[in-house]
């Protein structure tokens, strides 16, 4: 049995910031954030946006895109390190929201920016294993990725979700049973301690710790892949290589690292070759962290000028804290056109900038929007309007 990503939906706040905008409030160069990080632009969501509705938003994409219908969905997975609730699942709000049966399994899983991944293995188990009965796995990955304003880490926030249809019909990437490699260990990189909404890092040590993961997890692939040896740098078995990015810049690292693994003499030289394509979208939204990797997988289907049919995709999640897993897919024929017609460049270039005045506005409303009672207006299309009886209302 085959099983692999059937269909994908992506959502990303309606406004963004434009990090030369940004660096030049700070009072950086702005060659640092945009040639130094390898962002354009990153999404800030207005104060009717959180992690359910952008998840709910890419998830009906995604049904809508393979014209499943709810009933068809027996396990809804969200993951996610920026949940809305101690307690109540983000999932809980996403199965109301999109009317998906009562027979399903739903629930949230958190690793920072592992945990998509963590519940993408653990549906393709599901469906491999026969328990699916013929059912659907919808994994969502959603977050707003939220640094303290003036931090190093502040140019790289972004807010994001993917959602992925997991099936025994994998039309999209089939991918590849046994073929993966875990590595983790317990580290201080990255934190957000509950009582805070914006993320601790210790910046230059979590770019090392997600470099060490690689390096681990790729090895563990081999060993899996049972394939080592042979001509040639290992790593030119893919025709692409798809990174975890917090940042263009960190998968520019990543790939540098993981060919001098490979004995490449100049590491760089297959960067725009191998990722290139990959980073087209992450470049205009920064950090989703769950969902970072797989918009790059979007980017790189939607945006590859080479016919990817048949071609393997290496794939590497990274989670703060950390975990990590090497994985590979096959790219099904037909996919590029079905994730194309998603029109997501088009959606991305429709976006409205924020000025950095409205953005800081935006940034201390978002602290209270826990508590915000509800407005009376009634709005549509998945949207926050704020609590009642401390409950959360969202807009259908
Ligand atoms: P920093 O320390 O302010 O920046 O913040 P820097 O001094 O390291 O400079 C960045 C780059 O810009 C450097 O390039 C400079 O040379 C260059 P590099 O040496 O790295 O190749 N530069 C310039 N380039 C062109 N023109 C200029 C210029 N000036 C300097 N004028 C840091 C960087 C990454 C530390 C910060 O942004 C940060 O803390 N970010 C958050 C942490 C992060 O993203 N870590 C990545 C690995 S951990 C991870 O991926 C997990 C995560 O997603 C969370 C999760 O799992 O949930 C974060």
């Amino acid at each position: 049995m085959q099983v692999g990503l059937e269909a994908i939906g992506v959502a990303v706040p309606d406004t963004y910031v434009e990090l030369a905008d940004l660096a030049m409030a700070r009072g950086v160069a702005p060659g640092k954030y945009v040639d130094g990080l390898g962002v354009t632009r990153m999404g800030v969501p207005l104060v009717d946006e959180d992690t359910v509705t952008l998840a709910a938003r890419a998830a009906r994409m995604a049904l809508e895109s393979a014209r499943c219908s709810p009933d068809d969905i027996g396990l809804l997975v969200v993951g996610t390190e920026t949940a809305v609730d101690h307690s109540k699942p983000v999932a809980s709000y996403v199965q109301g929201l999109l009317g998906l049966s009562t027979r399903c399994r739903i629930f949230e899983t958190k690793h920072a920016c592992y945990g998509g991944t963590a519940a993408l293995q653990m549906a393709l188990d599901w469906v491999r294993s026969g328990s699916a009965k013929g059912r659907k796995a919808l994994i969502v990955c959603s977050d707003i990725a939220r640094y303290g304003v003036g931090t190093p880490g502040e140019p790289t926030q972004g807010a994001g979700a993917v959602a992925m249809l997991v099936s025994d019909h994998p039309s999209l990437v089939v991918l590849e049973a046994g073929k993966t490699g875990v590595y983790s260990k317990d580290v201080m990189d990255f934190w957000r301690p509950l009582y805070s909404k914006d993320a601790l890092v210790d910046g230059h040590y979590s770019v090392q710790c997600y470099l060490d993961a690689l390096e681990g997890a790729y090895r563990a692939y081999q060993e899996a892949a049972g394939d080592a040896g042979g001509e040639g740098a290992y790593s030119d078995r893919f025709a692409a290589l798809v990174y975890h990015v917090p940042y263009g810049k960190m998968s520019r690292k990543a790939h540098r690292h993981l060919r001098t693994l490979d004995g490449d003499a100049a590491p760089d030289a297959s960067f725009d070759r191998l990722v290139g394509h990959s980073l087209v979208m992450p470049s205009q939204v920064g950090n989703i962290y769950t969902g970072s990797m797989y918009l790059a997988l979007a980017s790189l289907l939607s945006s590859a000028p080479e016919d990817l049919t048949g071609k393997r995709v290496g794939l590497f999640s990274y989670g703060s804290g950390s975990c990590a897993e090497f994985f590979s897919g096959v790219v099904q024929d037909g996919a590029q056109a079905r994730v194309k017609a998603l029109g997501l460049e088009a959606k991305l270039a429709r976006r409205r900038a924020l000025s950095i005045p409205e953005y800081e506005d935006v940034m201390r409303a978002r602290e209270h929007l826990d508590e915000r009672p509800a407005a009376d207006a009634a709005g549509s299309g998945f949207r926050y309007q704020g609590t009642r009886d401390h409950k959360r209302i969202y807009a259908t």
